[in-house]
């Protein structure tokens, strides 16, 4: 069931001072995946300073980019066939329902930063390529080769091993033994939902970012550059709209990660959300949407974040290492979670990370800046 929109809950929270109820004490709140710290850090300091849960969403994922988070964001990373780096990436804003989005954007570092312009710029949602490369200069962004010694180190691997992986199937030459150019055989043959052990993919990520402002607003957004030695013109799960993330201030905010090649099929994002809109927790709804693709692919890799409009927060994830959180407990404190998962089919939310904080064992941590930034948010933001 779909609660009235968290709006007037921090509002009436603002009221009542610095000691509200317990269930209305979770905002703001930043969720992403990945160890990504710096991305969440930066968030918060953009909300910090009286920033929206649009600029932070575009703060924390820049922040990836320029810091090149795990080779999986931003330039220098995952080389395709050719050996470019390209990149996808997507801002949602949940209150207006205004996306933007750029796949396959060559040769511009800052993916997010163009998807704000499209969002802001333009009554169209994505942009690709090329053209989206364009665009990008016609709005300020330097036009520059992504590729690094990284990247070209990389691509120069992948050709010394007859290209191995890649992404073909049912074509001549062979593609799991010789490089290409392929072409179709003459006879196809059908391989049904047969799915290749996508072992060697593991490295690939992508930063997706949820943000709850105090006042209710929210909005999600990812950014990454797609899988190494992916078939060039190649878009992700990242920059559409309901698969890569999604944001409802109705109702909460979801991103996913992994094999977006499946994940795109399923509309995780969108899923997620529309399950809590229908009552369920956000742990719950993020698992039902990992079961569901799993449901065809066994194998899939995968994870999802979800957070609901009171700040409750839950992930299931079949890859994820660590997720990172940041957000206001009920005493206007910040707790800064670095929340380890364990492996296959972790799963979790708030009620698990507040446990494992209490044992001790050194997932979360509250560093001396973050409470000085804290007070200063009190302040700041605490007063209107
Ligand atoms: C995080 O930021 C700090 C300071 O800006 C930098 O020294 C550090 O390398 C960054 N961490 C990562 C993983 O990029
Ligand atoms: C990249 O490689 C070139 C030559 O191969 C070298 O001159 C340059 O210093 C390298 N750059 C970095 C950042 O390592
Ligand atoms: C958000 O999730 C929490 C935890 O499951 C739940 O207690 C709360 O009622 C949810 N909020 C809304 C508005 O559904
Ligand atoms: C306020 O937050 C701190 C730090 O998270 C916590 O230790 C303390 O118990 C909280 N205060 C109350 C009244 O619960």
């Amino acid at each position: 069931m779909a609660r009235k929109p968290g709006l007037l809950l921090p509002l009436l929270l603002l009221l009542l001072g610095p000691a509200p109820a317990r269930s209305f004490g979770q905002l703001p709140l930043i969720l992403n995946t990945w160890p990504f710290k710096n991305a969440t850090m930066a968030a918060w300091k953009t909300l910090a300073a009286g920033g929206s849960a649009l600029d932070a969403v575009e703060s924390g994922c820049a922040t990836c980019e320029q810091q090149q988070c795990d080779g999986s964001v931003g330039f220098g990373g995952s080389p395709d066939e050719s050996g470019e780096t390209t990149l996808d990436a997507m801002i949602m804003d949940g209150t207006t329902m205004n996306v933007g989005a750029v796949g396959d954007l060559r040769r511009v570092k800052n993916a997010i930063g163009v998807a704000r312009k499209v969002l802001e710029h333009t009554t169209h949602t994505l942009l690709a390529g090329e053209a989206a490369t364009k665009f990008a200069e016609s709005m300020g962004f330097i036009n520059e080769d992504l590729s690094t010694n990284v990247s070209q180190a990389l691509h120069s691997d992948w050709l010394a091993r007859n290209c191995q992986p890649n992404y073909w199937k049912n074509v001549i030459p062979d593609s799991s033994k010789y490089c290409g150019p392929y072409k179709p055989p003459t006879m196809v043959k059908r391989d049904g939902i047969a799915y290749k052990d996508p072992a060697h993919s593991y490295s690939h990520d992508t930063i997706g970012m949820v943000v709850i402002h105090k006042m209710g607003n929210i909005a999600a957004g990812t950014s990454t550059n797609g899988i190494k030695f992916k078939i060039p013109g190649r878009i992700g799960d990242s920059p559409l709209p309901g698969s890569g993330a999604y944001a409802d201030d109705m109702v909460g905010a979801a991103a996913a990660t992994g094999d977006g090649d499946i994940l795109m099929r399923f509309v995780p994002s969108y899923q997620a959300v529309e399950y809590m809109r229908r009552g369920e927790n956000p742990t719950t709804a993020c698992e039902k949407v990992i079961s569901r693709i799993q449901k065809y692919f066994p194998k899939f890799f995968g994870a999802v974040i979800c957070a609901n409009v009171t700040g409750s927060y839950g992930y299931y994830s079949e890859m994820l290492t660590y997720l990172y959180t940041l957000h206001f407990e009920f005493n206007y404190t910040v707790t800064f979670r670095r929340i380890q998962l364990m492996g296959k089919g972790s799963k979790g939310g708030q009620l698990e990370a507040s446990r494992r904080s209490g044992d001790n064992s050194a997932d979360w941590f509250m560093t001396p800046k973050v409470k000085t930034e804290m007070r200063y948010d009190r302040t700041l933001c605490g007063n209107g």
